[in-house]
């Protein structure tokens, strides 16, 4: 079974990915964390993500990284933006999503084009959303939960600018599948979220 989870930043997608994956008893990839190793690295390499070569470097990443705990921060997930709208840079990743996905026995994959490029051929796709505002919020109480200094509105400029980065790039823009079933956490505690998020699993499998 493969399970696709798209979704824009903070919508929870990450927190469902790895709920689904605990609950059906799957590997979880969380896709963003090695678009952030590619921005991070490119930048560690003298070079700028926004340059298509030298994001493409970038790709070159150890292992290792995808520990780092920077890679979590609120400036990896900036770096990852620019470097992920190269093609280039999409093109190197994409074996390494698709092997994960169709490994035996299935997986679960987070990121925003999983279930419109990776793997077109999941039996479940969730596309999870949420409004800016409760986005925003849960993501300055997380960065003031870790002592970093930040406002709502930087939060809220930052979220936008990274949506419309992620939606308006012309490869692999952030979308729903045609045939994606949407969840939006807004309202939502994140026990609720995941409850749903497994029922809607279950009616598609
Ligand atoms: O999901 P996360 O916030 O960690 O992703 C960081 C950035 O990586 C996103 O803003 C997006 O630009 C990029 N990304 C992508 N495709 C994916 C996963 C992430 O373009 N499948």
């Amino acid at each position: 079974m493969i399970i696709a989870v798209d979704g824009p930043t903070a919508s929870g997608k990450g927190t469902i990915a790895k709920a689904l994956a605990a609950h059906f008893g799957l590997p979880h990839l969380d896709t963003g964390l090695l678009y952030r190793a590619v921005g991070v690295n490119a930048v560690r390499l003298g070079g700028d993500p926004d340059n298509p070569d030298e994001a493409l470097a970038g790709c070159a990443f150890d292992d290792a990284l995808l520990a780092d705990a920077h890679l979590r921060s609120e400036t990896a997930g900036g770096l990852a933006s620019r470097a992920s709208r190269h093609p280039a840079v999409r093109a190197a990743l994409l074996e390494r999503q698709r092997s994960f996905a169709r490994q035996p026995g299935g997986a679960v994959l987070d990121g925003r084009d999983i279930g419109t490029v990776i793997a077109p051929e999941a039996d479940a796709k969730l596309f999870v959303t949420a409004s800016v505002a409760a986005r925003a919020g849960r993501r300055c109480n997380e960065m003031l939960g870790r002592g970093e200094d930040v406002t709502l509105e930087e939060i809220v400029a930052d979220l936008a600018a990274r949506d419309a980065r992620d939606s308006g790039r012309s490869i692999a823009p952030l979308k729903p599948a045609c045939d994606a079933l949407l969840l939006d956490t807004s309202d939502l505690t994140i026990g609720q979220a995941v409850q749903r998020a497994i029922e809607l699993v279950n009616g598609r499998t």
